[in-house]
């Protein structure tokens, strides 16, 4: 039963973009496992909340402030952690944004650089900052893509060239870093109620998603913390480089 696994006890977890939808999932699942978690963020209001919230798991939190369009910002959260928790076992990069529906040839400038440099660019500056803490241990990073890092759709091209992107650059961190015992993976979750797809996906909408995949359902918060936690766990202490649908079958058309 996963209510009662504790694989991460004495294990320290950053969860970057853990104030909101699945990053606030994943903390919890890490939580419940027995770790101390940190939830970095840029919203301060949601990250501190989430961080106190989980005090009622009995596990040490803490909340450190983050923009991953800033490189230096990033180091300081993540070094922010260490400094409280004395070293980093696994860090969630879950950060991210949409970046709006337009057809490519109208999509605003703007709007498609800052997609690339939150969910792209923004996930380099993550995994800098974190594999200099796990070089001498090892430990597990695991990078929230999407599904669309595997396929694609015609009206998200900045979202999607991102997602295709966060998987490569998984692959080639996992290749430079498993040397030292450091496992990268990516997660790809198909559609997800969170603050970022109940605003933009209109209610009548989800259950024409539900009937697009084999398992009949749009994925829950739950189902992709789940997967996050094995790859974080030693219980995937054999797998890097990986990048894991997680998506209902949906790409298996
Ligand atoms: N919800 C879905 O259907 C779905 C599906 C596939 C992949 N994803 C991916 O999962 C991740 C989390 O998405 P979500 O649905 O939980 O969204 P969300 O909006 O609920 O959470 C995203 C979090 O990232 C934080 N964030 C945004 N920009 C940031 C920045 N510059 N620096 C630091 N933090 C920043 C936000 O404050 C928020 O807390 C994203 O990378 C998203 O692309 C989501």
């Amino acid at each position: 039963m996963a209510n009662s696994i504790r694989r991460y006890e004495g294990r320290v977890v950053t969860v970057i973009g853990g104030g909101s939808g699945l990053g606030e999932g994943f903390a919890n699942r890490f939580a419940r496992e027995g770790a101390s978690v940190a939830v970095l963020d840029l919203d301060a209001t949601r990250g501190n909340a989430v961080a106190a919230s989980l005090s009622s798991y009995g596990v040490a939190a803490m909340y450190s402030h983050v923009d991953v369009t800033d490189a230096e910002s990033v180091v300081s959260g993540v070094d922010a952690v260490v400094e409280r928790f004395g070293k980093l076992d696994v860090a969630v990069n879950s950060a991210g944004i949409g970046g709006g529906m337009h057809l490519l040839t109208e999509f605003p400038l703007e709007a498609w650089k800052q997609t690339i440099m939150v969910n792209l660019v923004g996930m380099f500056h993550c995994l800098r900052a974190e594999v200099p803490h796990m070089e001498a241990n090892g430990g597990s990073i695991i990078n929230i893509a999407s599904m669309v890092g595997a396929v694609a759709h015609p009206l998200t091209s900045a979202y999607v060239a991102s997602k295709h992107g966060v998987v490569g650059l998984t692959r080639s961190a996992a290749l430079k870093w498993g040397h030292k015992q450091i496992r990268i993976n990516a997660v790809g979750p198909t559609y997800v109620r969170t603050p970022l797809t109940v605003p933009a996906i209109p209610e009548e909408v989800w259950p024409e998603l539900d009937a697009e995949h084999a398992l009949g359902r749009c994925a829950t918060i739950d189902d992709i913390a789940g997967v996050v936690a094995f790859l974080g766990s030693d219980d995937a202490s054999i797998v890097t480089g990986a990048f894991y649908l997680a998506d209902a079958g949906y790409t298996a058309r």
